[in-house]
């Protein structure tokens, strides 16, 4: 058993209907070993804040809803340990380049948006199979292996706050979308292995978009830059 220690949290708070801009706020709670940053938003709207907002679901890395800047870098509530942080703060604030629904909840309608207009799985080219399927749509451990790891993508967002490419060009897909681009629908392998490729590759003119790896690097690097946000 580790000891039970305190932490500062600070929080960027922000309610439209009362507050002309964002502001920050401090909070002392009490931190157990293995507390979570959600933890101890949790812990804050219990003990000080009952009006503090954000998303969060799951609690174990899998919705996505809990994408928020943690110490300056975009990352999950729910999958963070304060302890690992190593500091003795802990600031939040809502993910950059989306604006603010309020306090910690950002809008990722636009992120959504373009996510369904890219129709994020696959297509088969025989339109008549498609329509009228005749039978199973069989596919190999091997086709499945070339583009599952494009399917893990939960929207949480953080690699589009962490993107300079989307802070200044609102149409860039992101690489969550071209993630997503390919499904795992069972169907032939050309078409699949071609859509991963293009995954890996990115677009013309859109940036790289490319491997899980490369989604982290940009999260480790932490952009703020704020496009619709203020600050
Ligand atoms: S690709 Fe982006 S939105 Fe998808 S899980 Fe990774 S960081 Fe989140
Ligand atoms: S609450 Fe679901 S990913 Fe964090």
């Amino acid at each position: 058993m580790g000891e039970m220690k305190n932490v500062t949290y600070g929080v960027r708070l922000y309610d439209p209907n009362r507050d002309a801009a964002p502001h920050w706020e401090t909070f002392t709670i009490p931190c157990p070993p293995g507390m979570t940053v959600l933890d101890g938003l949790w812990k804050i709207k219990e003990l000080h804040a009952p009006g503090l907002a954000w998303r969060s679901s799951c609690r174990m890395g899998v919705c996505g809803s809990c994408g928020m800047l943690i110490n300056g870098r975009p990352g999950l509530a729910c999958n963070t340990q304060v302890a690992d942080l190593k500091s003795p703060t802990v600031t939040v604030a809502p993910l950059p380049n989306f604006a603010i629904i309020r306090d910690l909840v950002p809008d990722l309608g636009p992120m959504i948006e373009r996510h369904q207009e890219l129709r994020p799985y696959i297509i088969r080219d025989d339109i008549a199979e498609r329509e009228n399927p005749t039978g199973e749509f069989f596919q190999s451990a091997h086709e499945l292996e070339q583009y599952l790891q494009f399917s893990y993508c939960i929207k949480c967002g953080s690699c589009m706050a962490a993107c300079p490419t989307y802070a200044t060009d609102p149409d860039y897909s992101g690489r969550c979308r071209w993630r997503r681009r390919t499904a795992t629908t069972p169907t032939r392998a050309t078409r699949a292995s071609r859509r991963a490729r293009t995954c890996s590759r990115g677009v013309p003119g859109h940036g790289a978009a490319t491997s899980p790896a490369s989604a982290r690097r940009c999260a480790r690097r932490g952009s703020t830059r704020r496009r619709r946000s203020s600050s």
